[in-house]
């Protein structure tokens, strides 16, 4: 059977991403044959697309590829099921982020997925309000709360507040009873006021470390070659209080110093499906369900518009989900 699928053969633009005819993939005992209905798209994406070290790291590029597919985070209808499988049948709504960081195939009108990396999407989300809360969303849970340990009463500081990740962390937050300061750009003010951040920090015109000194929890996203940008977070927090990295890999001399000087963790977050991913995505799921925690989309486009949904997510100034629909 043959699919329609964006592939690149080559790093570079977003241009490189064309539409192709590919096999509908195989799918092992574990898996799932899923017919995607959304896909969701992430910064990750780009880089991998941009930079060939990283490509070739992902995908272990042998040079024998007939087509490379990137993307790791869909939301479907099973159609089909691999021997070993028990948790889905034919006809099941599902979602997830799966096989990150490795071949997972995402671009395409079918992909074979792990079971144990995809959890029932409730009837009453939309497949493309699932697919946004995949990576973004797990990224977002594994820092605030598996990592922050998140609850009620503290203070959060989260950068990026809306973007992918961070609209689900303010969100996430406010569910755990945190009171939560949003940091974006001004023009993103009302948006992240409306997750239901309890206050907002501009970042191109007020010095958050100025007005915040007595953090909880800071959850920082914000790109700096260096360890800049961490060490104006430290001052943000209150001794006793958590640092979490999601961009920069800290200095271990920085994270030595935070915890004997000021008594702060620092932790580096990567998301990863770990043992508790399909526990906190079926929770996901549930505040999906209810109304409690949205996914805010800015853009939708069709699979051969991928392209445009590239250049928009380098931009680093997305607004919640960028979402492509085969
Ligand atoms: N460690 C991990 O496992 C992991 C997983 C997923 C993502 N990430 C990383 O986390 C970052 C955020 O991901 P995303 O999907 O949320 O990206 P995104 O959707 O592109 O959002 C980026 C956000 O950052 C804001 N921003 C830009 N400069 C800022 C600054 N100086 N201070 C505060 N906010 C600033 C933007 O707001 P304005 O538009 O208002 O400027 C935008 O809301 C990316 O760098 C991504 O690579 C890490």
């Amino acid at each position: 059977m043959i699919m329609k699928a964006i592939i690149f053969k080559e790093v570079g633009e977003p241009e490189n991403l064309v539409l192709a005819e590919v096999p509908v993939p195989s799918i092992e005992g574990h898996e799932v044959l899923v017919q995607v209905k959304a896909i969701s798209i992430n910064p990750v994406d780009a880089y991998v697309r941009k930079n060939k070290p990283y490509l070739d790291a992902v995908y272990q590029v042998t040079g024998a590829e007939q087509h490379i597919i990137l993307g790791w985070d869909v939301a479907g209808i099973v159609t089909g099921t691999g021997k070993n499988v028990t948790k889905f049948k034919a006809g099941d709504e599902v979602f997830g982020n799966f096989k990150f960081i490795g071949q997972a195939n995402a671009y395409a009108e079918y992909v074979a997925a792990p079971e144990n990396q995809l959890v029932l999407k409730p009837a009453n989300v939309s497949f493309e309000a699932a697919a946004g809360a995949t990576m973004a969303a797990m990224t977002a849970w594994q820092s605030i709360v598996n990592s922050g340990k998140v609850k009620k009463g503290d203070k959060v500081v989260v950068h990026g507040a809306s973007g992918g990740v961070g609209h689900y962390a303010v969100q996430f937050a406010k569910h755990f009873g945190a009171y939560v300061i949003g940091v974006s750009s001004g023009e993103n003010r009302d948006f992240v006021l409306g997750l239901g951040a309890d206050e907002f920090i501009d970042y191109k015109t007020q010095v958050f470390e100025e007005l915040v000194t007595d953090a909880d929890i800071v959850h920082d996203t914000v790109w700096s070659e260096d360890d800049k940008h961490i060490e104006r977070s430290l001052k943000a927090l209150k001794p006793g209080g958590t640092l979490l990295s999601l961009i920069v890999y800290p200095e271990p001399e920085l994270i030595e110093r935070a915890l004997r000087e000021k008594n702060v963790k620092v932790l580096r977050v990567n998301v990863t499906p770990n043992e508790t991913y399909e526990q906190n995505m079926e929770y996901v799921a549930g505040l999906l369900s209810s109304g409690e925690v949205k996914t805010h989309i800015s853009h939708v486009f069709p699979l051969e518009e991928m392209y445009k949904a590239h250049a928009l997510i380098q931009s680093k100034n997305t607004v919640g989900k960028i979402i492509v629909m085969p």
